[in-house]
C-alpha cells in the first residue's frame, strides 16, 4: 500500500516537471520562418540572424528552420498557414493583413511619412505598439516591426509626373489603399504574389510596380524596368507574427528568451535596413541598366498632391486616432 502510494506520487511529479518543460522533452520546439524575399535583404538577414542566435543560446530547446523566397509559403497562402499553425514565424509586409485589420492601412498611405526615421517612431510609440495586437482576435500576434525601406516607383517609360503614370498598369500588394493609389493617378493595379513580379515584368503583363531599392536589387526588377523614379512616396516594412496559441504556449523561460533574441535581431535589422537600401540603390545605378531619376520639388508637390484624396477616403476604416498618431511624426509638420 506505502509503496503503491509512493509509486504514485513520484509519478505525478514527474509528470509536473514534464509539463514545466513543455515540449523540450518531445525534442526542440520547431519554428518553421517562411518568407518571401531573398537572403541579401533586410528581412532575409534577420531571419537568419534570428535562426544563428537561436541556435547559439537554445540549442536542443528550440530549432529554427527559415524558408526565404516563397519556398515553403507565399503571399497567397502564408497567413492562412500561420493560423493553422503550419508555419510558426512570418513577417509579411504590413500591406497583407487587411484582410485581418484596417487599422494598418495607414503604412500604405502615400507620402503619409517622409522617412523611415518618421516610420520609426511611428511605430515606436503607443498607436503603432497597440497595432501589434490588432490581430489578436484572428490568431495573429504581432511580435516586432521590421524596416525594410521607402518604396521607388519604377517602370516602362519615365515618370516624372504624376500624369505620366495614367493607363499603365502596376504590380501592387493585395491592399485596397494600393489599389486606390494608382487608381487615383489613372493607372491599372493588379495584385500579384511577390513571387511573380519578376515575370510579370518581363512578359510585359504589368509595366510598373512599386518596390524599395532592396527589393528591386535582390529580384532583379532592374533588369525589366528600364526607369526608376526616386519617388519615396511610401513605405514597406514589415511585421513578425506568429500564432498566439502556438507563441503563448512555449513554456515561459524559453519565451522569454526567444523575446529577448527578437529584441536584438529587431535592432540590427531596423540599424541596417536603409544602409542596405543605399548601397542596393548605388549598385542599380552603378548597373546603367536601369536609369534613376530624381524628381525636383515642383514635381513631388505634384505627386502629393495628385495622390493625397487616398486619404480622406481610407480614414474613417484606419480610426481617426491612428490617423492622428501618424500625422505628429513627421519633423516638418504638413496642413
Ligand atoms: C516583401 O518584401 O516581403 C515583399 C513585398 C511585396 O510583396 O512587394
Amino acid at each position: 500500500m506505502f509503496k503503491s502510494m509512493f509509486a504514485m506520487a513520484a509519478c505525478a511529479l514527474a509528470l509536473a516537471a514534464a509539463s514545466a518543460n513543455g515540449a523540450q522533452d518531445q525534442g526542440p520546439i520547431l519554428i518553421k520562418f517562411a518568407h518571401v524575399v531573398a537572403d541579401n535583404t533586410p528581412k532575409g538577414q534577420g531571419a537568419l540572424l534570428f535562426k544563428r542566435l537561436v541556435a547559439e543560446r537554445l540549442a536542443g530547446k528550440v530549432k529554427v528552420e527559415v524558408y526565404a523566397n516563397s519556398s515553403l509559403y507565399g503571399d497567397a497562402d502564408e497567413l492562412e498557414a500561420l493560423r493553422n499553425d503550419q508555419v510558426q514565424l512570418l513577417a509579411p509586409s504590413l500591406a497583407k493583413f487587411g484582410q485581418y485589420t484596417k487599422q494598418l492601412q495607414v503604412f500604405d498611405l502615400p507620402f503619409l511619412f517622409d522617412d523611415l526615421d518618421a516610420v520609426n517612431r511611428f511605430q515606436k510609440r503607443a498607436k503603432g505598439r497597440q497595432l501589434l495586437r490588432s490581430m489578436e482576435a484572428q490568431d495573429i500576434v504581432g511580435l516586432a516591426y521590421w524596416h525594410n525601406g521607402m518604396k521607388q516607383l519604377s517602370a516602362s517609360k519615365t515618370l516624372l509626373m504624376p500624369t505620366d503614370a495614367a493607363g499603365l498598369s502596376f504590380r501592387i500588394q493585395p491592399s485596397q489603399v494600393l489599389e486606390a493609389q494608382f487608381q487615383q493617378l489613372g493607372a491599372k493595379p493588379l495584385v500579384l504574389p511577390f513571387a511573380e513580379v519578376f515575370n510579370a515584368l518581363q512578359k510585359g503583363q504589368v509595366q510598373g510596380a512599386e518596390n524599395p531599392w532592396s527589393n528591386i536589387y535582390s529580384k532583379r526588377l532592374h533588369s525589366v524596368q528600364p526607369y526608376i523614379t526616386e519617388t519615396n512616396h511610401g513605405v514597406l516594412d514589415y511585421m513578425l507574427v506568429s500564432n498566439p496559441r502556438f507563441w503563448y504556449r512555449i513554456p515561459h523561460s524559453i519565451r522569454v528568451e526567444l523575446e529577448g533574441i527578437i529584441d536584438e535581431v529587431t535592432y540590427a535589422v531596423n540599424r541596417q535596413a536603409e544602409a542596405d537600401n543605399l548601397a542596393d540603390r548605388q549598385r542599380i545605378e552603378a548597373s546603367g541598366v536601369s536609369q534613376v531619376l530624381s524628381l525636383n520639388a515642383e514635381q513631388r508637390e505634384a505627386w502629393r498632391s495628385a495622390m493625397r484624396p487616398v486619404w480622406q477616403r481610407f480614414e474613417t476604416e484606419i480610426g481617426a486616432d491612428v490617423m492622428k498618431a501618424a500625422q505628429t511624426v513627421n519633423r516638418k509638420q504638413r496642413k
